[in-house]
C-alpha cells in the first residue's frame, strides 16, 4: 500500500471514528431526556386496572373517574392538542407539539402506540386508554430526571404473572402479586417526574408543580403531594389550610386493618372535565362506578374553597408621593385612594394555579360602592357569554415567542413573559386606584377559578359550547374608610 492512501485511509478511519463518535454523543444527547423510553415493554405485561379493582374495590373506585383515568381521554386535552398541531412553523415546534401521549396515555406510549399526538386515537389499547392507572404507577422503580415523566419500570408479564406491585407497606402479603416498600412512591418525586413539564426544544418549563413545592415551606416541613391529595375524601379537603385527617380502612378487600389508606381521588381543581363525562355516563346510562365522578367535581370545589384567605385594609391609603402634601390638602389629592387587598395562597402546597397555569383562570373580582350603593369602582366581572374584561387582575401565566409576543400555543413557547401566581404561604397585595370617595365604602373581593376561558372553549368546536365552571375560592366584604 503506497504511503499516501495509507494516510488518507488513516485519516478517514479517524474521521469516521469522530463521526461514529460525534453521532452517538449527539443522539446520546437528543435522546439523554427519552433514554428510557427508548427501552420496550410490551402491552401484555400491564395488567387492567378492572383486574386491581377485583381485590382493591374501595382504591379502584376512587380512581375510575379521577383526572388520573380520564388524562387520555379527556376532551379538553384533546381538542388543545389537536389544535396545537396546526400552523406550527419549526421542526422544533413540531416535535413538542407531537410529544403529548408521555403523560397524558402512559401505558400506550412505553409499550409503542400511541407515541404521537397525531397518531390515530381509535387505535389505542384499552388498557392505554384508561390514562395513568393502578398497574403503570405500581410498576414504577424510580426516576432519573424529575420531570418529563423520566421513569424506570419493571412490570410483570401480565395477569398470569403479575410481578412485583410497590407501595407505602414493609410487611404487605398478597396472594396474587408479590408486594414491596418503595420510598419513592411515599415522595413528591414520584408525582413531580410527570407534575413538572419541559419543552423538549426549547427547554422553557410549561409546568412546574413540583419545583413550586419544593420551594415551598411545605417540602422543608415534610408535606408531600400525597399528603394533601392523597388524603382528600368526600368533607375532609386536605389542604393546607385544613387539617389533613387519617383515613383507616384496609388497603384490599378483607385485608389487614390499617391506620391509614391513602386515597386515589387524585382532586385538583378540574370540575368541566368529571362535569363532561358525568353527563355522557348520565345520557348513556353508564352508572356503574362513574357515578364517582360527581364526586370528584365536587371534591374540586371543596379543594378550592380551601386554598385562599384574602383580607381587605379598613383604610384606604394615599399615594406615596403624595403622602407629605396630602395631609394639608387632603381633598385635592382624593383621587390617589388606593384600597389595599391581601391575598394568601394558604392552603396549596405550589402556586396558584399549577400545572398548566396558562388556561387556569384565577381571577380578582371587586366591587366598590359608597354608602348611598352607588358602583364606585369594579373588576373582573364576566359578560352574559362568560368572557373577562382586559382590565381584569389575573393571576394566569403568559408564555412568549422569544421575542416578546404572547403564544396560546405552548409548543411554541420560547419564554415566560408574565408570572403572576400566587405562592404558597406568601401574601399578595393589591392596591387599587379607586379615585375621590366621601365617607365610607363597602369593599367586596373574591378570588374566583375556572379551568379554561369561557372564550377559549367557546373557540374549540370539538367541546360544544361546553360550560367551564366558575368557583368562588373565597369571598370577603369590608367597610373601608379614609
Ligand atoms: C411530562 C408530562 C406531560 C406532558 C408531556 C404533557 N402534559 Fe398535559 N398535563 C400534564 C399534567 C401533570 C397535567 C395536570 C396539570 C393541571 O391540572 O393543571 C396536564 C394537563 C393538561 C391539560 C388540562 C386538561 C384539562 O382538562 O383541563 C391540557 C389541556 C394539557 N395538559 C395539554 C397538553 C398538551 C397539548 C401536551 C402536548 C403538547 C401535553 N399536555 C403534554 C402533564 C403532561
Ligand atoms: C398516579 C400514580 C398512582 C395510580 C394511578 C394508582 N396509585 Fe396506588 N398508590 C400510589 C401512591 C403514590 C401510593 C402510596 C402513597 C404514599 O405512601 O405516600 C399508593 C398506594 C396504594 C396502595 C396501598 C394502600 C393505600 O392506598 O395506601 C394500594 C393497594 C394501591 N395504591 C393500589 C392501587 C390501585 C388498585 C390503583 C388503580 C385502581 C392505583 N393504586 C392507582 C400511586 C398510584
Ligand atoms: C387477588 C387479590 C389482589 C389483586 C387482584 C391485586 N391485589 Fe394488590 N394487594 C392485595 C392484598 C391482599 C394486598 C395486601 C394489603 C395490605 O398489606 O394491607 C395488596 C397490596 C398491594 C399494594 C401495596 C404494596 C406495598 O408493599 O405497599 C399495592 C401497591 C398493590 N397491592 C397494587 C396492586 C395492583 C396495581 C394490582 C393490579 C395490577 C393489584 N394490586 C391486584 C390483593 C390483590
Ligand atoms: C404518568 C404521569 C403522572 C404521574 C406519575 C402523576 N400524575 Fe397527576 N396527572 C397527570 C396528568 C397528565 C394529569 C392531567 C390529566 C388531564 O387533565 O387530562 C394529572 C392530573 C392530576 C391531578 C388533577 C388536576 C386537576 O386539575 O384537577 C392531581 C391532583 C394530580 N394529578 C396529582 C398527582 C399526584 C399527587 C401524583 C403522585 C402521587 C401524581 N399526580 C402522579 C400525570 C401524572
Ligand atoms: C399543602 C397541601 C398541598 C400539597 C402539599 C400539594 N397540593 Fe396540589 N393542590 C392543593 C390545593 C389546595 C389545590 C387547589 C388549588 C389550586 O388549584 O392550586 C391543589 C391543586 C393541584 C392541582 C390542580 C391545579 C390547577 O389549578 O389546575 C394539581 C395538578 C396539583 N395540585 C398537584 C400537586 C402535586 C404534583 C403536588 C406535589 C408536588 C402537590 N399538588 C402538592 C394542595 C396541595
Amino acid at each position: 500500500m503506497n504511503k499516501t492512501v495509507s494516510i488518507i485511509n488513516s485519516i478517514s478511519f479517524q474521521s469516521i471514528l469522530l463521526l461514529v463518535a460525534l453521532c452517538t454523543f449527539h443522539l446520546f444527547y437528543e435522546n439523554s431526556w427519552a433514554s428510557e423510553q427508548t427501552k420496550h415493554y410490551e402491552l401484555s405485561q400491564f395488567i387492567s386496572p378492572e383486574t386491581c379493582g377485583g381485590c382493591h374495590t374501595q382504591i379502584y373506585e376512587q380512581w375510575q373517574g379521577s383526572m388520573h383515568n380520564l388524562a387520555s381521554d379527556d376532551i379538553i386535552f384533546n381538542e388543545i392538542a389537536n389544535a396545537g398541531l396546526v400552523g406550527l412553523s419549526s421542526k422544533d415546534e413540531i416535535e413538542e407539539a407531537e410529544h403529548c401521549q408521555t403523560c397524558h396515555t402512559p401505558v400506550g406510549y412505553i409499550t409503542g402506540f400511541p407515541r404521537k399526538t397525531s397518531d390515530d386515537r381509535t387505535k389505542i389499547a384499552p388498557i392505554a386508554k384508561q390514562g395513568i392507572q393502578c398497574d403503570y404507577c405500581h410498576s414504577i422503580t424510580g426516576a432519573y430526571s424529575i420531570y418529563n415523566a423520566q421513569f424506570n419500570y419493571s412490570p410483570g408479564n401480565g395477569e398470569d404473572d403479575p410481578g412485583v406491585k410497590r407501595g407505602p407497606f414493609k410487611d404487605s402479603d398478597s396472594d396474587y402479586h408479590k408486594s414491596e416498600f418503595s420510598e419513592f412512591h411515599t415522595k413528591s418525586e414520584l408525582c413531580g417526574t410527570c407534575h413538572d413539564v419541559k419543552h423538549i426544544t426549547s427547554g422553557v418549563w410549561l409546568e412546574t408543580t413540583y419545583q413550586e413545592w419544593k420551594q415551598s415551606p411545605y417540602s422543608k416541613q415534610g408535606v408531600q403531594c400525597q399528603d394533601c391529595h392523597m388524603y382528600q375524601r368526600p368533607e375532609y379537603p386536605s389542604t393546607g389550610s385544613t387539617k389533613r385527617v387519617k383515613n383507616p380502612g384496609t388497603a384490599a378487600d378483607g385485608s389487614v386493618e390499617r391506620e391509614h389508606i391513602f386515597t386515589h381521588y387524585f382532586v385538583g381543581a378540574n370540575m368541566a372535565i368529571p362535569e363532561h363525562y358525568k353527563a355522557i355516563s348520565k345520557e348513556q346510562d353508564q352508572s356503574q362506578g362513574k357515578e364517582n365522578i360527581s364526586i370528584i367535581s365536587k371534591m374540586a370545589e371543596e379543594r378550592l374553597k380551601n386554598s385562599v384567605d384574602i383580607k381587605i385594609d379598613p383604610k384606604v391609603e394615599l399615594k406615596q408621593q403624595n403622602k407629605a402634601d396630602a395631609k394639608n390638602i387632603k381633598s385635592q389629592n382624593s383621587e390617589e385612594n388606593r384600597i389595599i387587598i391581601r391575598i394568601t395562597n394558604n392552603g396549596a402546597g405550589h402556586e396558584i394555579p399549577t400545572g398548566v397555569s396558562n388556561i387556569r383562570q384565577v381571577w380578582l373580582k371587586v366591587i366598590v360602592k359608597d354608602s348611598k350603593g352607588n358602583v364606585l369602582y369594579k373588576t373582573g366581572i364576566p359578560d352574559k357569554k362568560g368572557y373577562l374584561p382586559p382590565n381584569t387582575i389575573s393571576y394566569s401565566t403568559v408564555f412568549g415567542d422569544g421575542k416578546g409576543n404572547p403564544v396560546d400555543n405552548l409548543a411554541k413557547a420560547r419564554e415566560i413573559i408574565s408570572d403572576k401566581r400566587l405562592k404558597p404561604m406568601k401574601e399578595k397585595v393589591e392596591k387599587i386606584d379607586i379615585g375621590e370617595f366621601e365617607g365610607k365604602i363597602t369593599v367586596e373581593a373574591s378570588l374566583l377559578y375556572s379551568g379554561l376561558p369561557q372564550n377559549v372553549a367557546d373557540s374549540l368546536k370539538g367541546l360544544n359550547g361546553m360550560n367551564i365552571p366558575v368557583v368562588v375560592m373565597k369571598y370577603v366584604k369590608q367597610v373601608v374608610s379614609q
